[in-house]
Order: structure tokens, then C-alpha cells, then sequence
């Protein structure tokens, strides 16, 4: 069978390589891709930007493509799965209606209090001054985050009084443009964060191999937030115990209420979870997609081939496929950024040592690269993502920092603690 991602990032070029492991497929196509993805065999970019979902329909349709797989969230909240599937394609990523659990926290919060499932008390807020009065008597730290999509920028854990302030003043401002005209004020979590991602057909949800991701740009999870610095799977924080707990509680409850309120939900439901030091799961928030960097390191270790899990999901038969089997291994995953991520960074250094880290023995997934008269060049924030299986942790992490050593472009920068808290364990 032939297949489409769309999405541009390190994930999409995981999903593509993961997807072309198995002989059942025969040509991935992407949209729009990367430098990955243009030089992955099998694997062809098509030049459509990922708003025109009529051009995306038109080459899924030409090209007698069997399934759609949407990575990024903002097309998924801009309703990519319904046209497409209105146009008669098999997707897998959630309708519009589907995709507000991610696009809309104020939406989720409401979703979560209905389902009784467990995540910080909140309240949400239309403007500013009601937002402020409220702040005046909340303990500290107190959480401040912008209603929609606001690509990882939305969010801040305020110490003091006066940053929950700016923040809700930031937002009311329009920083996030649309995505702060409501504000989500919550409780302070405590513990360890980390990320259960679970496929889904709308009836049932099966989890995929729990992940933890370094967020924070500097070492010892410092300084701004990134889109992700640094992921592993598994990951000893969730134990089996724990990923019932987060089935049972959380995983469950969504789906079947979402299945209550008829809202098509097939695709990834990725659960964002701080676990509390006495091992209870609680949401900080859901998303509607694989997470990313998280696919990069959960893909490698997945045993079943790719495309029947998507397949059973969109084709709402994930009852009937076997239970998914996977690697007895560890992946580390660790980003290569531009200098200056997250904040303003070069583009177009080109990229040396690709071939030298592969030969390490590491996948390198591109996260923001394009091939350009033959040659790989930066052309994004993060840049990267080494990866690497091991039959331990730390022969994974090992084989990914050797890879890492092998690469260079102008201004590369990647953290050295990736995986601190595992080897504190
Ligand atoms: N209630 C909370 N308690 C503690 N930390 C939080 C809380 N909510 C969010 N955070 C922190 O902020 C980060 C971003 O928040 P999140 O809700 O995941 O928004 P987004 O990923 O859309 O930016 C989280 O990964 C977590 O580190
Ligand atoms: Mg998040």
C-alpha cells in the first residue's frame, strides 16, 4: 500500500521511516516533509503547503493513496480529517470536533471535570480584570496558560504574583493572538512529567510505550521552553502499575466520553501527566497528535507493523488487532537546535556528519532541515532528533551522544543531560 504524511517535522520523518520499515508498504509520500524525508528511499516530498487540504485530497486521491496520516495539531484543528474524509480517504488524526482536546484547554478542562478524570483544579477566564481579581488569592506558584494553540509559547508557571499577572495581561494583549482571548488558570502540580501516548479507533484506546521528554532549553531542565530537547521510552516513572492507573482513569474515561458526545476520535490520544511522588497520574493536558519528539523514540521500539495499528484505528477495528508488541530495548532521543532556540536562530547552515552518524549506528530523524542542491541544510529551530535503540539506557543514550559527536553545522547547540533523571534512579 501507498501512504501520506503530512507534517514537516522530526516526527513526520519517524512516522515515514517507521511506515517504509515494513514490506506491506510500498511509497510514502509526504507533505510538505523535510530534508528527511527527500532523502528517505521510498519516500517522495510533495511541494503543498499544509493548509490546502483540496491539493492534499486531490494527490491522496490521484495516487489511490489507502491512508492519511496527519502529524502536526493546527491542521487537525482546522478540520484536515473531516474534508479529507469527506473526500473520501481513510485518515487517522481526529475531526476538528476531536482535535479541541488539544486546541481549546478550557474545552478540555470541561471534558475532564464531565469524565471526573484527574487534573489540576482550574478555572477559565474571558478577561483580564476577573483573571487578576482571582489571581490576588491563589497560592503560589499558580499557572497561567492561553486557551489554544499557542506552539508551546502559551503556557507559564508563575512564582510570584506579578509574573501570573503579565502572563494573563500577555495573553488578554493578544501574544497568542486568537489563542489568549480565554485564559485557563490552574493548581500547581508536583512530580515527575511524562507522556503517555495511545492510539485510538473512537472505542478503544491502547497505550503506546510511556516516554519522558527534557522540555527546558538548558541543562538540569533550565531557562525557556522548547518543543522538546530530548526524549526516552520507557521510561522507569510509569510503571506497569501506573500505566493501569492512567488507562483506568484517564485513557478510558476520555474516549468513552467523547464517544458519548459522537465526536469522531481516530488517531493519537497523547496524554501530557505529572505523576506525584506517590505514583498517581494526574493531566496536564492532551493532545491530539504524536508527540514530538516523543514519536521518535516510541517508533523504534514498536515491533508491530506501523501501518495495521494506524490501519485498525481509522478503519475502527483496534478491538480485533493483537496486542502490540514491542522491542525488550530502550530508545534516547536527543535535538540538535539551532543556536538561539527558542528564541530567534539562524537558518541554512548545511549539515555535516550525517552519513558518520548513521554509521554510529543512530537514526538521525530531521526536525527542521531541506534539501538543497544536494545538500542538508538547517532550516528550523530544532533541527535534529539522534536517536538510537540499546538493549539498555544507557547503551542507547551512549550510541546517540556518539552519533551527536559525529555531526556540525553553524551554532548547533543540544543538551548533554538528556536522560538525567533515569540515570539518578
Ligand atoms: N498544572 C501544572 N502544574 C505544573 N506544571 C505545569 C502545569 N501545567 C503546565 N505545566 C508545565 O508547563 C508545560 C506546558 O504546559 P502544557 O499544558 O503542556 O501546555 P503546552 O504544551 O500547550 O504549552 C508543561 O509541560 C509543564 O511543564
Ligand atoms: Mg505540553
Amino acid at each position: 500500500m501507498k501512504a501520506l504524511v503530512v507534517g514537516n517535522g522530526g516526527r513526520e520523518h519517524a512516522l515515514a521511516w517507521k511506515l517504509l520499515e515494513s514490506p506491506g508498504i510500498e511509497e510514502i509520500m509526504c507533505v510538505p516533509g523535510n530534508g528527511g524525508t527527500a532523502t528517505l528511499p521510498g519516500c517522495r516530498n510533495l511541494g503543498l503547503a499544509l493548509d490546502d487540504f483540496e491539493g492534499i485530497a486531490r494527490v491522496a486521491l490521484v495516487n489511490n493513496l489507502s491512508l492519511v496520516v496527519v502529524g502536526p495539531e493546527q491542521p487537525l484543528a482546522d478540520g484536515i480529517a473531516d474534508y479529507l474524509s469527506q473526500q473520501g480517504l481513510l485518515v487517522f488524526g481526529p475531526t476538528q470536533a476531536g482535535a479541541q482536546i488539544e486546541a481549546s484547554k478550557a474545552w478540555a478542562k470541561a471534558l475532564m471535570a464531565e469524565a471526573q478524570i484527574p487534573t489540576a483544579a482550574a478555572r477559565v477566564f474571558t478577561d483580564a480584570a476577573a483573571a487578576i481579581a482571582y489571581l490576588q488569592a491563589q497560592p503560589l506558584p499558580i499557572v497561567v496558560k492561553a486557551d489554544g494553540l499557542a506552539a508551546g509559547k502559551g503556557v507559564t508557571v508563575a512564582q510570584t504574583r506579578a509574573a501570573a499577572v503579565a502572563a494573563v495581561e500577555a495573553a488578554f494583549e493578544g501574544q497568542f493572538g486568537a489563542a489568549g482571548h480565554q485564559v485557563v488558570i490552574e493548581a500547581c502540580l508536583t512530580g515527575q512529567e511524562a507522556s503517555v501516548l495511545a492510539v485510538t479507533d473512537g472505542d478503544t484506546i491502547v497505550p503506546l510505550m510511556p516516554a519522558q521528554d527534557h522540555k527546558q532549553i538548558g541543562e538540569g531542565d533550565t531557562g525557556a521552553n522548547t518543543g522538546g530537547m530530548g526524549t526516552y521510552a520507557p521510561t522507569p516513572v510509569i510503571t506497569p502499575e501506573i500505566l493501569d492507573k492512567v488507562q483506568e482513569q484517564i485513557l478510558e474515561p476520555a474516549i468513552a466520553l467523547l464517544k458519548q458526545r459522537e465526536i469522531d476520535y481516530r488517531g493519537v490520544l497523547y496524554a501530557g501527566l505529572m505523576i506525584s511522588p506517590e505514583g498517581e497520574p494526574t493531566v496536564i493536558e492532551f493532545n491530539c497528535r504524536f508527540g514530538d519528539p516523543e514519536t521518535q523514540v516510541v517508533l523504534p521500539l514498536l515491533e508491530t507493523p506501523l501501518e495495521e495499528v494506524l490501519l485498525a484505528c481509522a478503519e475502527k477495528r483496534l478491538a480485533s488487532l493483537p496486542p502490540l508488541r514491542w522491542r525488550a530495548a530502550s530508545a534516547a532521543c536527543v535535538v540538535a537546535a539551532a543556536g538561539g532556540y527558542p528564541d530567534s536562530y539562524q537558518k541554512g547552515m548545511p549539515i555535516a556528519g550525517l552519513d558518520a552518524a548513521a554509521a554510529k549506528g543512530a537514526l538521525v530523524f530531521h526536525a527542521g532541515t531541506q534539501l538543497k542542491g544536494g545538500h542538508i541544510a538547517a532550516s528550523g529551530g530544532r533541527v535534529l532528533g539522534v536517536t538510537a535503540v540499546g538493549e539498555t539506557f544507557d547503551n542507547a543514550l551512549e550510541t546517540a551522544y556518539a552519533a551527536m559527536a559525529e555531526i556540525e553545522f553553524d551554532t548547533m547547540y543540544y543538551r548533554r543531560d538528556i536522560g538525567f533523571r533515569v540515570r539518578q534512579s
